[in-house]
């Protein structure tokens, strides 16, 4: 299977940070891991579908108002820390993230917590999320994947679900309103 350039990259960096780290002395060793630790949480996930890199909360706000979520099931695939979620839940949605990294699966439940929200995250990948119930599906993804997940949103989505997109388009879906300065796209299933 080829990987694509940039997780060949990822991987290249990884090893060499491992070597390093195994060679030096404990100076060295510890910042060395400390740094490949954080760029393992933030870049880890990349070849499941998706770095970390969370929204802006203006751009969070922007989706959400962009599509009306009041008494409808919502879904955030790869949630993250619950943002999105989190702020659907308070305008009334039934909203629920999946997210396949476990530490940022817990740090959303803290937040979702900590926010008294009913919104609700599955530790899970979101190739195998049942998108059956969804009204309104948000991403923030790479494009590879957004054009991946098209074929299971034109399977499961219901007639009339809405599938907002930040900064990545879709190809196939029909495009409804596309925010261009704020990079964000909202598609209907037909
Ligand atoms: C760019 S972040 C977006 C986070 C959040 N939706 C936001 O807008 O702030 C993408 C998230 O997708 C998660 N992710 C990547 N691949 C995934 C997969 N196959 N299933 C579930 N989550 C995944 C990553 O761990 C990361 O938290």
């Amino acid at each position: 299977m080829a990987l694509p350039f940039g997780y060949r990259l990822f991987l290249v960096i990884i090893v060499l940070f491992a070597i390093i780290t195994v060679n030096s002395d404990k100076l060295v060793a510890i910042p060395f891991s400390i740094l490949l630790s954080i760029v393992m949480y933030y870049y880890g996930t990349y070849y499941f579908g998706s770095i970390w890199e969370p929204a802006p909360m203006d751009k969070v706000r922007k989706m959400v108002s962009a599509v009306s979520v009041r008494n409808k099931t919502v879904y955030d695939l790869g949630s993250g820390d619950g943002r999105v979620i989190i702020l659907a839940a308070k305008k009334g949605a039934r909203a629920y993230g999946v997210e396949i990294d476990f530490l940022r699966y817990l740090l959303s439940l803290y937040k979702i917590r900590k926010a008294k929200s009913n919104a609700k995250v599955f530790l899970n990948s979101f190739f195998l999320a049942d998108l059956r119930e969804a009204d309104v599906v948000f991403m923030h993804l790479q494009q590879e994947t957004v054009w991946k997940l098209e074929d299971k949103f034109l399977k499961e989505l219901k007639k009339g679900a809405r599938v907002v997109s930040y900064i990545f388009r879709c190809r196939k879906l029909k495009l409804v309103k596309s925010m261009k300065k704020e990079q964000i796209y909202i598609y209907r299933i037909p």
